[in-house]
């Protein structure tokens, strides 16, 4: 069987009409979504990135205020611009650019993002709230990769969801909201034993793990939804992802490709949670 592709442009594209229809009707209202977005640094993949979010933002219709600070930049410095922006009523969120160099504590600058302005959702207090199922921010790239499934039509309730990765970022979050839609979650990482039989065995899986080709054809089960969200830079110069997609689209009834997979679905969904945090910071959700 040859899998069908999820689109994640066309899903993402979708993701933004929606969110730029939202933003029309606040602007009705007087109100204009702002996301501000700092980059530290030169790092080229994050500067791709950044680039992105700014283009998504201006064809949702939201303001975006993209702040690029060199790389000498202190914590202290960086702090105190996150504190100003935390405290400017017009900036509804903000989103520093990981990774920082190394000079700065990452937890520090997380922790000094509001949580009301945290559309990242990576703020503590977001994920106490999406692990107790809470209204929050619910981080982007594991909300793209729910949206995606369900874009399958596939049911995820009662399935069993493998999820190979433990990031804070992707991989507990994603165990976390596949668990809230009822799936029996299995969550592998570089300890885990059995990892191609536990992998074999998933209705869903979801390859969060950062090295090419990990996920091999063997590794899925025939009839699987494999969502791929590993972005690696192959000795070819192209993209990759985490799964062996040739051989894993003879296996598969749905996987994503990379690129245009996961990669736009987060950035929409970080159009979504911009949206949500202007109507909520203005009292009108
Ligand atoms: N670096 C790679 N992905 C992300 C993301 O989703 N958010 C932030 N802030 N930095 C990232």
């Amino acid at each position: 069987m040859q899998a069908k592709l999820i689109d994640g442009k066309a899903l993402a594209a979708q993701v933004k009409a929606e969110a730029a229809a939202e933003t029309a009707a606040l602007k009705k209202q007087g109100i204009t979504p702002c996301l501000a977005v700092i980059l530290v640094g030169e790092d080229p993949a994050s500067q791709v990135y950044v680039r992105g979010k700014a283009r998504d933002c201006g064809e949702c219709g939201i303001e975006s205020r993209v702040i690029r600070l060199p790389e000498s930049t202190t914590q202290q410095e960086l702090l105190a611009l996150v504190g100003q922006l935390a405290a400017d009523r017009a900036v509804n969120g903000i989103l520093v650019q990981l990774p920082l160099p190394g000079h700065i504590d990452e937890k520090a600058v997380i922790d000094a993002i509001p949580p009301e302005k945290d559309v990242d959702g990576f703020s503590p207090v977001n994920v106490g709230r999406m692990q107790v199922g809470e209204p929050c921010y619910l981080p982007c790239t594991p909300a793209g990769c729910v949206r995606m499934i369900e874009s399958t039509g596939v049911d995820i309730d009662g399935k069993h969801a493998v999820v190979i990765g433990r990031s804070n970022i992707v991989g507990k979050p994603a165990a976390i909201l596949l668990l809230e839609k009822n799936a029996t979650v299995t969550i592998c990482h570089s300890h885990t034993k059995n990892l191609q039989e536990i992998c074999r065995s998933a209705d869903i899986l979801v390859a969060a793990v950062g090295r090419q080709g990990f996920v091999t054809g063997d590794m899925v089960k025939p009839g699987a939804v494999v969502i791929d969200v590993g972005i690696n830079r192959g000795p070819d110069g192209k993209l990759h992802g985490d799964v062996d997609f040739d051989a894993a689209v003879d296996k598969a009834a749905y996987i994503t490709p990379v690129p245009g997979g996961v990669g736009p679905m987060t950035r929409a969904m970080l159009m979504k949670n911009t949206v949500q945090a202007a109507a909520r910071q203005n009292g009108l959700a």
